[in-house]
């Protein structure tokens, strides 16, 4: 494992590594958070909310990681403008100045929109009904967190706020690495139950067989 680059911030420490067959690795505080080997689910977030809209045009993207979400969002024509809120500014410049090999095309894209912010305060100040998908992924879900911080984005208010911000016919994605039945009811808390679906999508995690997890809420019209 070869380390790549490294940064601090006010929430520590953010390593990005290369292992020895070449993918990549990142982790924050010695936590892993991505890598690029099983990315099927980073890409699926983005293609079943783009699959559950007519007329994607406004998209937010809370958490950039290695830009997957993004990549799968951008290569539908229909997305006119896509708002990608990371909270670490490093990891912006990586992706953009060619670090992660991948990411200059993927930011370079005219149709996206940077801002290096906590989500969860984007989302409170968002105006209203500004986005037509609203993208969760900046943790491992609300069982296992590599923030205490982002607590609050599994929780009533915070996503009462996103789906403020979602237009009618719109539709709020949050991902999670584990079941989570809490975060389940509080959707359908704040969507309403028949405005809900819980999506289990299969993974294989070196070998081991696994289930990583989308929580989908409508905006009625
Ligand atoms: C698991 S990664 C996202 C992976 C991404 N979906 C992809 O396709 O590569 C989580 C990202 O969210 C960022 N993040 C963590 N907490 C955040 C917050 N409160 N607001 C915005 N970004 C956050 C992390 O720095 C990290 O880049």
């Amino acid at each position: 494992m070869e380390e790549i680059a490294r940064a601090t911030s006010t929430r520590g420490e953010l390593v990005l590594s290369q292992r020895d067959d070449g993918s990549l690795e990142l982790r924050a505080n010695g936590v892993f958070v991505m890598d690029t080997v099983e990315t099927s689910t980073e890409r699926a977030l983005a293609t079943r909310a783009l699959a559950l809209h007519h007329d994607p045009r406004e998209v937010l993207v809370g958490g950039l990681g290695l830009g997957f979400t993004l990549e799968a969002i951008l290569a539908d024509d229909r997305v006119g403008r896509v708002t990608v809120v990371e909270i670490e500014p490093a990891l912006v410049d990586w992706m953009r100045d060619g670090t992660i090999p991948f990411g200059p095309p993927v930011m370079a894209d005219p149709r996206v929109l940077v801002q290096v912010a906590d989500v969860t305060h984007l989302l409170r100040v968002a105006g209203p009904s500004a986005y037509d998908l609203v993208l969760l992924d900046v943790d491992n879900g609300p069982g296992y967190l590599v923030h205490d911080a982002n607590a609050d984005l599994y929780r009533s208010p915070t996503l009462h706020e996103a789906k403020r911000v979602t237009r009618a016919g719109g539709v709020v994605v949050v991902w999670s690495a584990a079941e989570a039945p809490e975060l389940q009811r509080t959707m359908e808390t704040v969507f309403g139950r028949w405005r809900t679906e819980v999506v289990a999508l299969p993974v294989d995690l070196q070998g081991r067989p696994e289930s990583y997890w989308l929580y989908v809420g409508w905006k009625g019209d």
